[in-house]
């Protein structure tokens, strides 16, 4: 409810205000009395968002504006004031009212003025509300989740084509790991730390990272240091989820059958995480259409990663891309 206060020396005179402005909308609570101690309590206990005075007592008006001021900082106050002497409305404003209205005010009058005010109120109150809600969102994100944003973001302005290469392998290494039927708590950090996957590269020189011709053997050897630089940013973060971020960092270019780097680790030696990262990784790059002169679908992709099932990648995260590949190739485009 909206509780509104009206302050009259006449008792009719507040109840018909306060039929004229309870009218305006049901949610309205209008209440009204005659005398400046309830005024106060009435102030204090009801918590109104409008009070109106009205009374051609402009000595009593200016008190109860003063009254209804020291009770509530942010109460809109409206008091009616006479037309005939314009300090009147100087002193109102001076004792906290917040408009006046000047005699003899109609009932339209007051209808009018308390429904603006009433207008922004309900915008004030939406704007709070959505205030709120956001501030108890963001309270409950957990830090890992900023954290891991914050570092992708770090990357994306280090070199966009990486930074969204990673937000994308993230998103499929999560869908993966789901289609692999892993708990929902565990496919979301795969998805957090396989984001990071590649954020070593922000140590490899630019001249290396961009550079337009092929890679020779000793660009190649620089590119490889980039999962121990990723490991080395992220091994000390303190949370799981950028501890499993470090472990996906090291682990993502090693290769099921032994022939990765830079390990040389194979089969279950490889933790899960950089198994599943090593398949969405691939995946994400080869259809990506800036490795290939012509753009390989997600369809075709799966079909020469299937090539590779069992010797580069894990046959069953392979397979896990299989039942999930529509969903995959639409991560992709997110
Ligand atoms: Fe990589
Ligand atoms: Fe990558």
């Amino acid at each position: 409810m909206w509780p509104v206060l009206i302050f009259s020396d006449s008792s009719e005179r507040g109840a018909s205000l306060a039929d004229v402005i309870g009218a305006l909308d049901h949610r309205i609570c209008a209440e009204h009395t005659t005398d400046l101690g309830s005024l106060a309590h009435l102030a204090r206990c009801r918590d109104p968002f409008l009070a109106l005075v009205s009374t051609d007592n402009t000595p009593l008006a200016l008190r109860a504006v003063g009254a209804l001021r020291r009770e509530q900082r942010d109460l809109a106050i409206v008091t009616e004031v006479s037309a005939d002497h314009p300090l009147e409305s100087l002193q109102a404003l001076a004792v906290g009212a917040s408009e006046y209205l000047k005699r003899p005010v109609a009932p339209w009058e007051w209808q009018q003025r308390a429904r603006l005010l009433l207008e922004l109120h309900r915008r004030q109150h939406a704007l709070t509300s959505t205030l709120k809600r956001q501030c108890r969102l963001a309270s409950r994100r957990p830090e890992h989740a900023v954290l891991t944003e914050a570092l992708a973001r770090a990357d994306m302005l280090h070199d966009e084509v990486t930074g969204n290469h990673n937000r994308r392998t993230g998103r499929i290494a999560g869908i993966i790991a789901t289609s692999l039927g892993l708990p929902q708590q565990q496919c979301r950090n795969i998805a957090f730390g396989a984001a990071l996957h590649d954020i070593g590269k922000i140590g490899i020189p630019d001249q290396v990272l961009h550079k337009p011709s092929r890679y020779d053997d000793d660009d190649r050897k620089v590119m490889r240091a980039h999962p121990r630089i990723g490991y080395e940013i992220l091994k000390d973060g303190g949370t799981e989820v950028l501890q499993l971020g470090a472990e996906i960092a090291l682990t993502h270019h090693e290769r099921y059958d032994g022939s990765g780097y830079p390990g040389g680790l194979a089969g279950d030696a490889i933790p899960l995480a950089g198994r599943i990262t090593a398949v969405a990784d691939v995946f994400d790059a080869i259809t990506d259409g800036r490795h290939y002169r012509q753009s390989i679908t997600p369809e075709q992709g799966y079909v020469h990663l299937r090539q590779y099932r069992g010797t580069s990648f894990d046959p069953d995260c392979v397979d896990a891309l299989g039942t999930c590949l529509a969903e995959a190739a639409r991560a992709k485009g997110e």
